[in-house]
């Protein structure tokens, strides 16, 4: 009687780790679903006007850094290859540019592709308004011939505290190489 139960619980447990195995085994060829529904979505926009030897006073962003065959004052050809721009742009919730900013814009873009404009941004939205404090933080490349382009928001602090998420930039308006303007369409999928 000892003996057979015993014989029984062995089998039991012999099955028990085979379907445990089994289980391991589909589970590795199964990726966790999580849902990918955004935390949080807002949509700004944020106007660059840059340098062009004439309009310092009102320009919010400057070539800093140009390669050897080019100037800072204008941009390089071949796609602006190699240009570093420093902007301080305002961030308004409209497209209008004279609307009251909630913050600023702030950070570099680069140009580094020769036969297609494309850029790389590493930026903040510094954010100073009733509604928000704190900041998001951006980066990513930026196909700007391409309607929309997705960046990462790596970051962020105060009321944006750890966020992550993804941002679609389109542009909204250009004129010439002196002003553009970018809808930023952000939704954060982690969120504290
Ligand atoms: C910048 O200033 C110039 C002249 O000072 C003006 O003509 C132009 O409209 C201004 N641009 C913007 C975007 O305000
Ligand atoms: C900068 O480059 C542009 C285009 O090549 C040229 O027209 C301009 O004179 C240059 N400016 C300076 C300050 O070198
Ligand atoms: C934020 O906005 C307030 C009120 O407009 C202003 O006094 C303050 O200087 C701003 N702070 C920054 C960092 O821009
Ligand atoms: C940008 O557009 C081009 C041409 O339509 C496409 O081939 C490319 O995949 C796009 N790039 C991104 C990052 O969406």
């Amino acid at each position: 009687m000892e003996l057979r139960s015993s014989i029984y619980s062995l089998l039991f447990f012999f099955l028990l780790s085979l379907t445990n195995l089994s289980n391991a085994l589909k589970n590795t060829h199964k990726i966790p679903q999580r849902p990918r529904k955004p935390c949080k979505s807002m949509v700004y926009y944020f106007h660059d006007v840059l340098y062009n030897g004439k309009n310092a006073k009102n320009a919010t962003s400057a070539i800093v850094g140009a390669p050897a065959w080019a100037n800072t004052t204008i941009a390089a050809g071949q796609s602006h290859f190699g240009d570093v721009v420093v902007f301080d742009d305002p961030i308004t919730l409209t497209n209008d540019f004279y609307s009251t900013p909630v913050g600023r814009a702030q950070g570099f873009y680069l140009y580094d592709r020769k036969d297609v404009f494309t850029s790389w941004l590493g930026f903040s939205f510094v954010f100073n308004s009733t509604e928000h404090k704190g900041s998001l933080n951006f980066a990513g490349a930026d196909p700007l011939m391409n309607k929309t382009r997705d960046i990462s928001v790596v970051g962020g602090t105060g009321d944006f505290f750890m966020a992550r998420g993804v941002a679609t930039l389109m542009t909204d308006a250009f004129e010439g190489d002196v002003y553009f303007r970018l809808r930023t369409e952000i939704n954060l999928y982690e969120c504290w």
